[in-house]
């Protein structure tokens, strides 16, 4: 008999060999490698998330590289090339601020989709109380998994930044990622797993 937390340490021990099987398994290119310019350092931000809804409540509405309005205040106007398919660009505003970015890969499978793409440079306010942030380019991967035998969705971002503050980077990334899949759950109604599948631990209570 095991206890809940002992068996939430193995639920999560097991999502993750999971999901480092299907990453080893698939042929998707991370293509995540930047080269910084002079004074311009890389940081690398991962934010991963669960949640109680099937993975194709996600990509129904997260499928398509030229429609970004799954995230909250990202407004996607000029596109060149064809949709998913790498080398398209999409460029529009993200809070006031104009980005311009290249699909560099896409992998769409039954249990998951994966895609990577590259953005240009721009420089970021972040807040009243924060310097300017100076971004000379970034590299973000975006995968959603179906886990727990298609009850629940794993989502994560890797993203690589080229900058001149790696602090500030990593607070500003990680509050973009936060905020885009709390406003996605929140339209999906999708609430957050704690660790264990839904209806598959076989715990005792206590
Ligand atoms: C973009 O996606 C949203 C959400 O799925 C959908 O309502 C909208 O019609 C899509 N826009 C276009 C131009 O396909
Ligand atoms: C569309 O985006 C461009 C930058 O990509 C921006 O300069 C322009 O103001 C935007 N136009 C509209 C109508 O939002
Ligand atoms: C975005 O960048 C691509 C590739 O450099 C370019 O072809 C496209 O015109 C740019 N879009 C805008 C709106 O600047």
């Amino acid at each position: 008999m095991l206890s809940t937390v002992a068996c939430r340490a193995l639920a999560i021990t097991f999502i993750g060999l999971a999901l480092t099987n299907n990453v080893q398994g698939s042929n998707h290119p991370i293509s995540n490698d930047i080269v910084c310019p002079t004074n311009s350092h890389v940081s690398f931000v991962h934010n991963s998330y669960t949640y109680n809804a099937p993975l194709h409540k996600f990509t129904d509405i997260t499928g398509s590289f030229f429609n970004a309005s799954w995230n909250p205040g990202v407004i996607v106007n000029s596109t060149t090339g064809t949709d998913n398919v790498p080398g398209a660009t999409r460029s529009g505003s993200f809070a006031g601020y104009i980005f311009n970015e290249t699909l560099t890969a896409i992998e769409k499978r039954s249990d998951a989709l994966l895609s990577s793409y590259h953005g240009k440079g721009f420089t970021f306010i972040l807040g009243p109380s924060y310097p300017a942030l100076r971004v000379d380019g970034y590299s973000e991967t975006l995968r959603f998994e179906s886990i727990c035998s298609g009850k629940a969705t794993y989502i994560d971002f890797i993203t690589y930044t080229c900058s001149d503050n790696q602090r500030l980077t990593y607070t500003a990334w990680s509050m973009a990622h936060t905020s885009a899949l709390d406003g996605l759950a929140q339209t999906l109604g999708a609430t957050i797993l704690a660790g264990v599948c839904p209806e598959e631990a076989h715990c005792d209570k206590h």
